[in-house]
């Protein structure tokens, strides 16, 4: 039983023996958090949990005769605004009069064995029912006649559960959703860090930590995306918590546009956390009998610092929210022409490239942007999706057959969501891309956005897609998203409904994605926007790989993917080994740690093969046979990071085996130092402390506890003397050690 119910004092407890949950129905009829953390003892009444503040004179109270009594000073599991709460609500809603006081109260609740779907939405899910149980709580507000309903599902494996909401109109008259959150959690402490990822293009999600202040701290975008400045994640850790101790709570938004994840710390130092779409230029229209549903919020609750939260989303995020059948099949090598040719390619070049990385055991062929219309550069083109006849003269079916010839799968890039103004699409349908009327319509990239919100636009592009992944026999298929979306109006929309432009917008992508992955399951979706700009869980729902940034430079990567990996499996990150100098940093690094950082991730190639030495060939090659070997254990194990590039010169991360029989280890150091150490041993964790391991390249065997206590002794390092002993040197050194149970 993952759900239990005290009906006399209204208390809900949702425990599976890792975390509790517990609220309760308070004497308004509004719901009061009691509880969140590690799993509790279950007892059938823990209302002493809530806490009544002494009243002051500057605090307000519903009650006359019970001045203790103050929403100011209650923790609340949905709080409105303007009834003596005066920290910022869950839900807001205007009223045809003009006001905003909503008062939802508690009617009944409902317990469902499993996990229902959000209908036009990613959210995880369960595919036994057995695995989850769904706590609906149900309030109204009887003046206006609405009905809220707050989705709780806990998990019986981890320490997870998940929130959303929704809204039924069941009045006379049409109201306006201004706010409406996934959840809202208030903290009886303020006692945290929060940790949030963020950067910008070339370097996102980047690991920041900051101490919880009184006011509102928050991360959040108004792009039009989840964003490559800010991820919808935000974790609150104590201020002693490491990477494999104390407490944190995770929250991970299933949502790829407009987000705010905020904590409030309020005068008593408690710390209100909410998180979901983003309020600003968010109103949402709901006429008499309509509904709306919110995206949901992961949670995570982990005892085991910051490692222990990601292998808790990592593990929940590969059995309850990636559908493909990519999500137990290894994902294949590829190889991407974009850095190799830019738009600089004729089908020649690019079946020369393919027969190339073919015989390096190279998999899937990627043809990225310039293969449509008349694409030779960024300024054209773009919603033009047949092929560039001057480039590729016997069409994209030819190509893909040679392709195959090679023995490689095929792939290809599109940009479904944009329009070129220079286009034959913009000629025929000029009204088809946003922006306001009578204003400018600002460029990104010399492209405009589609306004997806129109059904009739994505329908188009859907048959456009699905008619070449057909003719071409697809395997693979890149779905970018360059710029973000300005001047944001739909002419499908009635003036009162603009503000639910960018909702819609992300539904009508959405939806697209639905339509193509029902359609095409065994293609593989990797989905990009700029590299990392929509790195988030609703496109892990539909895509189970995501390009993690166009920055492809080694060392700029162990921040990117480090970062990453708080939250998202490694094998979800796409990451390749590129050419150098590299085309972001113009930084050399050498090929052995370029594969090194690759490894940890979806592996390919993004270069020209042809234009590597026989001898680079031979270490591609020998690349290559490595991750065939690793691929299923990056799929599958356990991630540990061990020493961050955000702190050291040096960084190190290693991935464990379930059975704990295999490892794979990579280390890197990013500038060399005059005589350094002379041993250096690297703690590993994870291990299975009596199992004996013999490491690939190194003689003899490693117990466990010896690799985990005493460490893995590195090789030996260049000290201005040992030139003939050495075996390594020199900036951007790394090393990738193999271990198996003998
Ligand atoms: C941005 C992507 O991140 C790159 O990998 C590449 O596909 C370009 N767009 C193509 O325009």
């Amino acid at each position: 039983m993952l759900v239990r119910v005290n009906e006399e004092n209204k208390q809900f407890h949702l425990t599976n023996g890792k975390i509790s949950y517990i609220f309760h129905v308070m004497k308004n009829g509004h719901l009061g958090h009691l509880y969140y953390g590690k799993a509790l003892t279950h007892r059938e009444d823990f209302s002493r949990f809530q806490s009544y503040n002494i009243p002051t004179p500057s605090s307000c109270h519903p009650y006359e005769d019970d001045p203790a009594f103050s929403l100011e000073t209650v923790r609340q599991e949905f709080p409105v605004y303007g009834q003596t709460d005066f920290r910022e609500p869950a839900i807001s809603i205007r009223q045809l009069d003009g006001s905003h006081i909503s008062h939802f109260q508690y009617k009944t609740y409902r317990i469902l064995e499993g996990k229902p779907v959000l209908e036009g939405l990613p959210a995880t899910f369960v595919e036994k029912k057995d695995e989850a149980t769904t706590l609906q709580v149900i309030l109204e507000d009887t003046k206006q006649k609405l009905i809220l309903t707050l989705n709780y599902t806990i998990f019986s494996s981890g320490p997870v559960i998940t929130r959303s909401s929704h809204i039924i109109n069941a009045g006379e008259e049409s109201v306006y959703l201004e706010r409406m959150m996934a959840g809202s959690i208030d903290f009886a402490s303020c006692e945290f860090e929060m940790v949030q990822l963020s950067g910008a293009w070339s370097r996102e999600r980047h690991l920041k930590e900051r101490r919880l202040v009184m006011g509102i701290q928050s991360i959040s975008s108004i792009r039009g995306a989840s964003s490559h400045q800010h991820n919808p994640f935000l974790a609150l850790k104590r201020p002693t918590t490491s990477e494999e101790s104390g407490e944190v709570y995770g929250f991970n938004f299933v949502y790829s546009s407009n987000f705010l994840a905020q904590v409030e710390v309020d005068h008593y130092e408690t710390a209100r956390v909410m998180v979901g779409i983003h309020p600003f230029r968010f109103e949402w229209k709901l006429d008499t009998h309509q509904s709306f549903q919110s995206p949901e919020v992961v949670m995570v609750y982990s005892e085991n610092g910051l490692n222990g939260m990601s292998q808790s989303f990592h593990d929940f995020y590969r059995n309850h929210l990636i559908r493909s059948v990519w999500k137990t099949k290894d994902r294949p090598i590829l190889i991407n022409n974009w850095e190799a040719t830019y738009f600089d390619f004729n089908e020649d070049k690019l079946l020369e490239i393919a027969k190339e990385a073919s015989q390096l055991g190279i998999e899937l062929f990627v043809l990225d942007d310039g293969w449509f219309g008349k694409r030779d550069d960024d300024t054209t083109s773009l919603g033009d999706w047949w092929e560039n006849n001057e480039k590729l003269p016997y069409g994209l079916e030819h190509v893909a057959k040679k392709i195959r010839e090679n023995g490689m799968e095929f792939g290809l890039w599109f940009e479904p969501e944009m329009i070129s103004p220079k286009s034959e699409l913009f000629l025929e349908h000029p009204d088809w891309a946003i922006e306001t009327p009578n204003r400018h319509a600002s460029l990104g990239r010399n492209q405009r956005v589609l306004d997806f919100t129109r059904g009739e636009i994505v329908t188009y592009i859907y048959k456009k897609m699905a008619a070449i992944i057909k003719k071409t026999n697809l395997s693979y298929v890149k779905w970018d998203m360059n710029r973000y979306v300005t001047e944001a109006y739909s002419a499908a929309l009635s003036a009162d409904q603009q503000g639910e432009f960018f909702h819609r917008y992300i539904l009508g992508v959405y939806k697209l994605y639905q339509q193509l992955t029902e359609e095409f399951p065994n293609v593989l979706f990797e989905s990009c926007a700029g590299g990392g700009g929509r790195f988030d869980p609703g496109m892990f729902y539909y895509a189970p790989q995501a390009w993690t940034s166009d920055n492809t430079d080694a060392v700029e990567r162990l921040k990117i993917q480090y970062g990453t990996s708080l939250v998202y499996p490694i094998y979800s990150m796409g990451s390749h080994v590129s050419a150098v100098p590299n085309h972001q940093t113009l930084r050399v690094t050498s090929l052995k740690t370029r594969a090194n950082t690759a490894y940890f991730g979806t592996f390919g190639y993004e270069l020209n093969p042809l234009e590597l030495s026989d001898e680079e060939k031979q270490v591609v090659k020998h690349q290559v046979e490595n991750y065939k070997q690793y691929r299923s254990l990056i799929r599958e194990g356990d991630f540990y990071r061990l020493l961050s590039p955000f702190d050291n010169n040096e960084t190190a991360w290693m991935i464990v085996s379930k059975d704990k029989r295999e490892a794979l280890v990579g280390w890197y150091k990013v500038l060399a130092a005059p005589n350094p150490r002379k041993q250096t041993n690297l703690l590993l964790k994870g291990l299975n402390e009596k199992a004996d391991y013999a490491i690939e390249g190194k003689e003899g065997t490693y117990f466990g506890d010896e690799l985990m206590f005493q460490g893995l002794s590195l090789s030996t390092e260049f000290n201005g003397v040992n030139k003939g002993v050495s075996e390594r040197g020199g900036d951007y050194q790394s090393d990738v050690f193999h271990l198996k149970q003998v």
